[in-house]
């Protein structure tokens, strides 16, 4: 394989991972993922920024067969998928130091047991001159793990930026497209960035004065449109939600589907937007995309050992540990003898910063009646999603927003 010169002297090592389906045992890939490298060449020194998931260490070799001397790599963040190739690129160049921040060494240092002796350190905003070619790392921390930090490669205006403004895309393309990559990145974010909103905009505000051309993430395409790229991840940070429900529920004997889906009938008679997920088998990535703008989330649970189905658990737990901006909450579903489900379900999700709307809790398969109770949780959504929205827009109409 050869690798793809994205600017003079500039390679782009795609390292494809088209059948890999899981990613940290828990995060679906539908459409895989890469590990990108990027090696800079300056008419002194070359160096190497990132590697490659072990798994695929033959990929990397192969890209770099051709390079005969290797004088640093770069590591932006210890996560394996990028550091796990680290030692076996130190055995094929013993001559290469690893250039990183102090944090991110004491990472490789303890997951990878690289030696003390192989690293350069470098400073915020600090600079190593390859000869013609100027790395300049910028510290860009909690995107996604405290050490992450990102290149800039000033005489090509890139900037490399590991995890940040990644997409598990795994394509033949170098270059990203709009509408193709515009899913797998809110996936990505969704799932990786979401959790570090607060972190992500400060860092959007530390980069957003460098002369970019292009941002080269070691996830998926790189991206020219840096406008476009930039804009999305201005929108998720910000926290603005839309006029849209998610659902994500469970049913064992039907009960609480027939709740869900009066719900779901009530919210898109009012101009709701429903995403209705059922969790009996599901993509937690669909869960996380929804979750980014979603204003509202039900969960729809049974009753079981006295609590909500473990599979609802589930959904509550990873919806809390998402950080999602939700601004309404509520639970349904049905009960046979009796149990704690509300108040467990309230109890696991304390960093939604939501408005409960009163559950929905009936005994065994809904009556009438217990419809008439989905219908007015249907109608207080809708309403509250008016309020929310009309407010929205006449802010931003008076421009107070
Ligand atoms: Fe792609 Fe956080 O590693």
């Amino acid at each position: 394989m050869k690798p793809y010169k994205i600017a003079d002297n500039v390679y782009f090592l795609q390292i494809n991972h088209f059948n890999r389906r899981l990613f940290d045992s828990l995060i679906p890939l539908p459409e895989g993922t890469s590990y990108n490298a990027y090696l800079v060449k300056g008419s002194e020194r070359t160096a190497l920024l990132d590697t490659a998931d072990p798994e695929k260490r033959e990929v990397l070799f192969d890209f770099l067969k051709d390079v005969k001397k290797l004088d640093y790599v770069v590591s932006h963040h210890a996560e394996q998928d990028h550091s796990g190739s680290i030692p076996f690129v130190l055995e094929k160049y013993p001559m290469a130091k690893v250039v990183t921040n102090p944090k991110c060494k004491e990472f490789l240092m303890s997951h990878l047991h690289i030696p003390a002796e192989k690293f350069i350190e470098v400073k915020d905003y600090g600079t190593l001159d390859l000869g013609g070619k100027t790395l300049q790392f910028i510290y860009t921390p909690w995107v996604h793990w405290p050490e992450t930090m990102s290149t800039y490669l000033k005489e090509d205006r890139i900037l490399f930026s590991c995890d940040f403004f990644g997409s598990h895309l795994a394509t033949s393309s170098a270059f990203s497209e709009e509408t193709v990559v515009h899913d797998p990145m809110k996936r990505y974010y969704a799932e990786i960035m979401m959790p570090f909103a607060t972190s992500v905009k400060s860092n959007l505000e530390k980069i957003k004065d460098l002369d970019l051309g292009m941002i080269a993430p070691s996830h998926g395409p790189v991206h020219k449109n840096v406008k476009f790229v930039t804009g999305l991840y201005r929108d998720w940070a910000a926290g603005e939600t839309k006029n849209k429900a998610l659902i994500a529920y469970v049913s064992m004997h039907g009960s609480t589907a027939i709740m869900v889906n009066r719900l779901v009938s009530r919210l898109q008679e009012a101009g709701v937007g429903v995403e209705k997920i059922n969790m009996e088998q599901f993509d937690e990535g669909r869960v996380a995309m929804a979750l980014v703008d979603a204003a509202t989330v039900v969960i729809g649970t049974p009753t079981v050992l006295a609590g909500p189905h473990p599979k609802a658990v589930y959904g509550a737990y990873l919806a809390n540990a998402l950080r999602p901006k939700a601004k309404f909450v509520s639970v349904i579903g049905s009960y046979g003898w009796g149990g704690k489900t509300v108040e467990i379900i309230a109890g696991m999700i304390p960093n939604l910063k939501a408005e409960v709307l009163k559950p929905v809790i009936v005994k065994g398969k809904p009556t009438e009646t217990d419809l008439a109770l989905v219908d007015e949780l249907a109608a207080l959504i809708a309403g509250k999603h008016s309020e929310l929205f009309n407010r929205t827009e006449a802010k931003s109409l008076t421009g107070n927003g």
